[in-house]
């Protein structure tokens, strides 16, 4: 077992014993404390207590190393150094000094400092942040004569600065870029969902890797990739270069390759179907190159559908998407057209599966017209959304007693409403035509009348989207070089290797980023 890397007593020198009663703290976004905390027990953390918008918990830098490596659900992981109270900008800047901060990191290195303040004495956050700096800075020219210089961009050592009430604790990042930030994306569509909230919804939601799974408007590709990793076993950080922690100076190299050895050595292969799916055929491409990245393109499988051509191969399975929710798809009316669709797809071609929605509107989730049988309210960034439970039952509303259906209470009278779903009655899409919703093909653009053409179950068809003509145009323009993902590089059941394809998961060579020249005092 290895201990404590840094001894804070000696840090500390004048204050106060430092006992903020837990060694670390792991931040998540609000709603996801639950899954957090399951997880750091299950890594292995000590008297894991649940705060708001994260947990605190025991352990030594050996588990702290882990977390970092292996959390999905954790935004970023501090360590205090000190706890102390600060009632003045100026008592803050003398406590702050008493820190031998010459013991963390080196005057070489550059930093930044992240507080925040609520209900203190001391000035807002922005003041107090530069007291700290101050008071870092002023260290160093004290012990060394020199100084270490402030980076705004990407500084080596990370401090956050909480002060509530007057007590002020100062933790190192040992995250520093969010964890959100897997590495394993070189291109996004519009509106991707945060890495750490998508793992958190697929915990939520409690799939186990074992059913199918499917993303019908997947986007830029990350849930079915968070999906992948996690039926995979492979670590949240497997594609990340970089962490704070590995700027400090008592960074233990051989451990951190050890951590993440052993982590890696429990990736392993899955049987069922990850499946990733959208109508646009850009998101489509770009899910392709992120799989590619991620040297997952033979674990999950790609196509280019609307939600209603989803027919699915297995009885049961999972669903977990977040459709679009746009204010301007909402004053033009496309949004109510496009949430009873999903509802009406729900109803027809998925009984025996569990669908997972998230949405910010929940107006627009009310047309779904099932009843749900789960609801959290989760954050994506700043955005508060719903997360929202259907089951699909077998058999008919009789055999079960609801169905989920809410037929009455709200939009799913198909006879009333001239509905998607009824496509005898209606003559297929020629009743979307008047509501201008879900399946508006016209409107994108998209390849006319898919609903004979193929669908889930036509693999032949799926591959090349049915018009192969176009698709090597468009895969020429996109991917040039031949080694690039084709559209039609479909993944094959039965064949996933990713293990024998470790050499291909490095992540891509990126160009270094310049040394930013040391700023003046007065631009920090
Ligand atoms: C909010 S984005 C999903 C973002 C995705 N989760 C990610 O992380 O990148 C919504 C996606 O739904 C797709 N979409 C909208 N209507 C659809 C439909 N009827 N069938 C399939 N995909 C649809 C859009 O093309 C878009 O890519």
């Amino acid at each position: 077992m290895y201990c404590n890397l840094f001894n804070f007593a000696n840090l500390m020198k004048g204050l106060k014993p430092f006992e903020p009663g837990f060694d670390f703290l792991a931040k998540t976004f609000a709603g996801m404390e639950e899954v957090l905390s399951a997880e750091l027990k299950q890594l292995g953390a000590k008297d894991v207590e649940i705060i708001k918008r994260g947990a605190t918990f025991k352990g030594d830098d050996e588990l702290m190393y882990k977390v970092n490596y292996c959390s999905r659900t954790a935004i970023r992981i501090l360590k205090p150094i000190g706890v102390f109270a600060a009632k003045s900008n100026d008592e803050l800047y003398q406590k702050v000094k008493k820190i031998d901060w010459t013991k963390i990191f080196n005057v070489n290195q550059s930093f930044i400092v992240n507080a925040n303040v609520f209900y203190s004495e001391v000035d807002h956050s922005h003041f107090a942040a530069l007291r700290v700096k101050d008071g870092i800075v002023d260290k160093f020219r004290e012990i060394e004569g020199k100084r270490p210089w402030v980076a705004k961009d990407i500084p080596d050592v990370y401090i956050d600065v909480h002060i509530a009430h007057d007590i002020c604790t100062i933790s190192l990042d040992s995250s520093g870029e969010s964890l959100h930030k897997r590495e394993y994306k070189i291109a996004v569509d519009k509106a991707p969902i945060n890495e750490v909230l998508a793992a958190g919804m697929i915990k939520i939601s409690g799939w186990d890797g074992k059913e199918d799974f499917i993303d019908p408007m997947c986007g830029s590709g990350t849930i079915p990739i968070e999906a992948a990793m996690i039926a995979m076993n492979i670590p949240a950080g497997y594609y990340r270069s970089k962490y704070a922690f590995f700027n400090w100076s008592s960074f233990n190299e051989e451990l951190w390759k050890k951590i993440k050895a052993d982590a890696n050595a429990e990736v392993t292969e899955t049987d069922c179907n990850i499946i990733a799916s959208d109508r646009s055929e850009v998101a489509v491409a770009i899910t392709k190159r992120n799989l590619k990245n991620a040297g997952l393109h033979k674990d999950v499988i790609v196509q280019h559908k609307f939600f209603d051509q989803q027919i699915p191969e297995t009885k049961k399975g999972i669903l977990i998407f977040n459709p679009p929710y746009g204010k301007r798809m909402e004053e033009r009316g496309e949004l109510r057209d496009l949430y009873k669709g999903i509802g009406n797809v729900l109803k027809q071609n998925f009984q025996g599966f569990q669908a997972w929605i998230i949405t910010p509107n929940i107006e627009a989730a009310k047309f779904i017209g099932l009843r749900p049988s789960a609801r959290h309210t989760l954050f994506n960034g700043p955005i508060e959304t719903k997360y929202i439970k259907f089951e699909m039952y077998e058999g008919t509303k009789k055999d079960k007693g609801d169905s989920g259906d809410r037929k009455r209470e709200s939009f799913g009278d198909r006879k009333r409403e001239g509905g998607y779903g009824d496509r005898k009655r209606e003559g297929g899409y020629s009743g979307r035509k008047r509501e201008g919703g879900f399946g508006d093909r016209k409107r994108d653009g998209n390849f006319g009348d898919r609903k004979r053409e193929g669908n889930f179950g036509d693999r032949k068809r799926e591959g090349g989207f049915g018009d192969r003509n176009r698709e090597d145009d468009f895969r020429k323009k996109r991917f040039p070089s031949s080694d690039k993902p084709r559209f039609g590089d479909k993944p094959e059941y039965g064949k996933k290797k990713f293990s024998d394809r470790k050499d291909d998961n490095k992540p891509i060579e990126r160009r270094p980023k310049r040394p930013r020249k040391p700023r003046e005092d007065k631009d920090d």
